[in-house]
């Protein structure tokens, strides 16, 4: 069968420009109550030189940040000038290995450097780290910005020895204690977990708890509730021998072990123990949505995949070329890991498919709460193509879509003393194929009426995650 381009393939080209730009035009009305950014990562490009990443996740990390004031909106967008970026740029071609692509080519490349040097092309999400902006990846190497210019500052450096070499660009944040809470991955034996807990205001990891493990579990995201941390380790474990000598792509080095079954580790915030673990049948994902305790269970939502071949259908080949095949969303489930039983089981709530979840996280995460918000897929082979809202205690769902259009993550913006939970906006960057530009999507999250359509002259490449900075807020939260 002839291969067919992907209509969304824009979305994986480059963005060209860099710059700043006021008074963009607006289509319809920006809420006068929305002042703050939305200050966004994700690849800028796919190239470089003459070479190309393989993998959406690979791409050079630029920030892009949509600003609001009195109606009005500004646009900024800069590359993020990381070491990985910075060696790019000046030997002209691909320089650390990334997720889904190696720069280790030769034999003599891997024995002369047999621990691939990790990235710090910072290209998933926006975080805190103490009281400074970082642009992070899943190595622990996060990089300062300045959220007004958007210019790269430094690496943030930690004060402390917590060990480990992987991380998630997804920390929790815990507004009670005013601390962040995130985890390492020790590659090195005897492997272990290491979960550590970080106030605000620091530059110091505090570990909280180490789990050893025997082959570490290729994990995106955690979840946290009032009183624990929870781990799901899919069945996507590392071969150490293969990250060292076969000079693979990091994430090719991990192996699918389907009959391993899913192990969820729930793990007390207190004393770092484990004090219960629960499996289920094997399934793979990226992204947690919320978890909350209940009686004598924890209910852990996330977005599930029967298998790890998700990974593979987002290398820029299949995306490109065989759009059929390529899987831009997975399924809201819900899990009951029950505290006195050993198998987890779940329920589906939603048929839309989803992916890139966010809820009202300042009000809901670790609470029972209503309303998920996230990008979905209405037909095989269109990527991600709608926005959804699901009403999860009533199984229902609001699509929002537009033809030749492709949304990304859908974030939420309470509104100032808001009462209800999806009283806001939700943001959206979405890219128009047909018109060759990305525009920003301002959704009503109460009614899912569109209020604006704020556009560029250009288009942005696909990007991942962004927090939206409220600069009248009491403290600097972000909205996660
Ligand atoms: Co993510």
């Amino acid at each position: 069968m002839k291969n067919s381009i992907a209509p969304y393939q824009l979305g994986f080209s480059a963005t060209h420009q860099e710059g700043e730009f006021d008074g963009l035009p607006v289509q319809g009305t920006i809420p006068q109550w929305l002042r703050g950014s939305l200050i966004r990562t994700g690849p800028g490009t796919l190239e470089v030189g003459k070479q190309s990443y393989h993998h959406w996740f690979d791409g050079l990390a630029m920030l892009r940040k949509f600003s609001f004031e009195n109606g009005k909106v500004s646009f900024a967008n800069r590359f993020l000038e990381s070491q990985a970026y910075q060696e790019a740029k000046a030997k002209g071609k691909i320089s650390r290995g990334e997720f889904g692509t190696t720069a280790r080519h030769s034999l003599w490349e891997r024995l002369s450097d047999p621990l691939p040097r990790l990235t710090d092309n910072a290209t998933v999400n926006i975080t805190m780290q103490g009281d400074r902006v970082a642009s992070v990846t899943e190595s622990p190497f996060p990089i300062v910005f300045d959220p007004e210019t958007l210019r790269t500052i430094e690496q943030f450096s930690y004060h402390d020895r917590v060990p480990g070499q992987i991380t998630t660009a997804h920390p929790h944040y815990d507004f009670k204690e005013d601390a962040l809470y995130s985890y390492l991955t020790n590659l090195v034996p005897t492997c272990s977990y290491s979960l550590y807990r970080m106030n605000l205001h620091s530059n110091q990891r505090e570990l909280v708890g180490s789990i050893p493990v025997k082959r570490p579990a290729y994990m995106h995201t955690f979840a946290m509730t009032e009183h624990y941390i929870v781990l799901v380790e899919f069945p996507l474990l590392l071969n150490r021998l293969s990250l060292m000598l076969s000079g693979k792509p990091y994430i090719e080095n991990y192996e699918w072990k389907p009959e391993q079954g899913t192990r969820f580790l729930v793990i007390s915030k207190d004393e770092g123990k484990v004090v219960h673990a629960a499996k289920s049948e094997a399934f793979f994902g990226f992204h947690h949505v919320n978890a909350f305790e209940q009686e004598d269970e924890i209910v852990v939502d996330l977005i599930a995949y029967s298998n790890s071949s998700v990974i593979q259908s987002l290398y820029l080949e299949t995306l490109l070329h065989h759009p059929m095949q390529a899987i831009g969303a997975g399924e809201l489930r819900r899990y009951h890991v029950s505290l006195n039983q050993s198998i987890a089981e779940y329920e589906v709530l939603t048929s839309e498919p989803l992916e890139l979840p966010r809820i009202n996280y300042q009000r809901c995460n670790t609470h029972s709460y209503q309303f998920a918000y996230g990008v979905g897929n209405s037909r095989p082979g269109n990527f991600i193509d709608q926005l959804v809202k699901v009403d999860v205690q009533n199984k229902t769902t609001e699509i929002w879509r537009s033809l030749d259009c492709y949304p990304g993550e859908p974030v939420f913006v309470a509104a100032p003393n808001a009462t209800l939970e999806d009283e806001g906006v939700v943001l959206s960057v979405v890219l128009n194929a047909q018109k060759e530009n990305s525009f920003l999507l301002v959704l009503d999250a109460q009614s899912w009426r569109e209020l604006a359509r704020v556009q560029l002259s250009y288009h942005l490449t696909f990007d991942f995650h962004g927090q939206y900075f409220d600069p009248t807020a009491s403290t600097q939260h972000l909205h996660r």
